[in-house]
């Protein structure tokens, strides 16, 4: 179980909350492979997380870059393209060896997740931070 914790708070509040969405919806595969241990088929579940993972990343991707075309944020470029790095990379996954090996799959795609969400938060998100709270975003 991956706990949220305060210190990746941005102090955005929309934002916070999205982030600590993508953190449950990462605990949703988290469950799922408990699920697998025990020898459960989880390939129908771990498939709906996954399609749940990329579109709520991508609304909560174009939530960020929305606001930062509207305040001109200086960075606005190289964060979109971490942005889009990512999705890429959620897409390129190859769903195809996921039947043959779920629980495999569920483990990296979580340490994988997990280690850019929090790179990013802690890296790209935090300086823009104090730019949309100048600018009063909530
Ligand atoms: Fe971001």
């Amino acid at each position: 179980m991956i706990l949220w914790d305060k210190k990746y708070e941005i102090g955005v509040r929309s934002i916070d909350e999205q982030h600590q969405n993508l953190v449950r919806l990462i605990n949703k595969v988290e469950l799922l492979l408990h699920d697998a241990e025990q020898g459960i088929d989880i390939y129908d579940d771990l498939l709906a997380v996954v399609t749940e993972i990329k579109e709520y990343t991508i609304y909560h991707f174009r939530y960020e870059e929305k606001l930062f075309h509207q305040f001109h944020y200086e960075f606005e470029e190289e964060h979109k393209k971490e942005h889009d790095d990512l999705i890429q990379a959620v897409e390129n996954l190859d769903l195809s060896g996921m039947d043959e090996n779920q629980l495999e799959f569920g483990k990296g795609l979580v340490k994988f997740l997990v280690s850019w969400l929090f790179r990013h938060i802690g890296g790209s998100d935090f300086l823009y931070r104090d730019m949309l709270i100048a600018n009063g975003v909530k």
